[in-house]
């Protein structure tokens, strides 16, 4: 017997129940993995409240890393005893011991910890598909990345000046801001007392962002689009502070023939080389030390309700982790 987080209906925070559960055994292709640490992450609420609907009783999370216990048939690696790190479906990281498909499951390179390779899985490799498949900054661009002291946030500023940009951000609060500018942000915006969109026309002389890095949603929308210059990209990839409402094609050519992408990390890693090849990407920045993962929150598993309204009442910075 070991023990979950399970959800038998859409709701609040408390509906994350802490439940003895059965693990089973690993069948063809499938690792069972003993969790030591798991990552938190705002998709984790969507999930939990049904606004990216699964059906119940399920046991939430998609970020994690651990030990193989037990590998199913076929499995040659990895094998067991390897520390290995996973994200993305199927949820079910809240969990003490899980079964995971092998070939999606990651050996953690010496020198990461399971608590950073845990809380850089899912953020990590958004960071990477935003910055290395979506919109490349060039050395001299200027960027703007939304709620820069988050999770994605603080990775996203770090690798962004890592490759040359300058980039301006976003945060709630003056605390924030003092993190985001020390992980690579330029010109922090505490865009709860400032106008975001007067601070990026005037830092950018009245030209505008070639992109827009938006988890926040709902918002900052439109604001984002009026910071972009002519023919720049809107990449609006989550909701934090709800869904974007339906946007118009007029509107994108009104404001300067926009782009606008709503990417999902599922679909950039959907095949094992397009996983590895980005996990190796993110995996060099973050050991040749151009990108520190800062696990900022820790909560035991058990805690997970605390930790979802301490995510959702922001008041996490970087990454957070949750301990079996
Ligand atoms: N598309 C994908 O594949 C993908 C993958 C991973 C993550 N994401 C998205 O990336 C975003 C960041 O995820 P994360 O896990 O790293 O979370 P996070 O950034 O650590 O937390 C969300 C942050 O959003 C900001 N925010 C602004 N308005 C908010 C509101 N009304 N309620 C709550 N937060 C608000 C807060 O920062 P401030 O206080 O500084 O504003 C808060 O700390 C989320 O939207 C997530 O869904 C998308």
């Amino acid at each position: 017997m070991t023990h979950a987080i399970r959800i038998h209906k859409a709701g609040p925070a408390s509906v994350l129940k802490w439940q003895e559960t059965e693990v089973g055994k690993p069948k063809k292709g499938e690792l069972l993995i003993r969790n030591t640490a798991v990552g938190l992450n705002f998709i984790d609420t969507y999930h939990r409240k049904g606004l990216y609907p699964i059906s119940t009783p399920f046991t939430p999370g998609v970020e994690g890393a651990g030990i193989v216990e037990a590998v199913g048939r076929g499995v040659t690696k990895p094998k067991v005893g390897d520390r290995v790190a996973y994200c993305s479906d199927p949820p079910g990281s809240y969990a003490e011991q899980r079964i995971f498909p092998a070939e999606r499951a990651i050996k953690i390179p010496n020198g990461i910890s399971d608590e950073q390779a845990a809380s850089m899985m899912l953020k990590g490799l958004t960071a990477a598909m935003l910055l290395k498949r979506i919109y490349k900054p060039a050395k001299g661009d200027t960027v703007l990345i939304h709620a820069a002291a988050g999770g994605v946030g603080l990775i996203l500023c770090q690798w962004a000046k890592h490759l040359g940009a300058t980039v301006i951000g976003t945060t709630g609060s003056r605390k924030k801001a003092s993190l985001a500018r020390a992980n690579g942000c330029d010109h922090p915006i505490i865009y709860t007392e400032k106008d975001f969109v007067q601070q990026v026309q005037r830092l950018t002389k009245g030209e505008g962002v070639p992109v827009v890095y938006d988890g926040v949603g709902k918002n900052t929308y439109p604001g984002s689009l009026d910071c972009l210059r002519s023919r720049g990209m809107w990449i609006t990839f989550g909701n934090a502070s709800g869904p974007v409402p339906p946007v118009a094609p007029l509107t994108l050519l009104q404001k300067g023939s926009l782009f606008m992408t709503r990417p999902m990390l599922n679909h950039y890693i959907a095949t094992t080389e397009e996983l590895t090849s980005l996990a190796r990407e993110l995996f060099s920045v973050v050991r040749k030390g151009a990108v520190k993962i800062q696990v900022n929150q820790h909560y035991a598993l058990k805690d997970a309700a605390k930790a979802h309204r301490d995510l959702e009442q922001r008041k996490t910075t970087g990454s957070t982790v949750l301990i079996p």
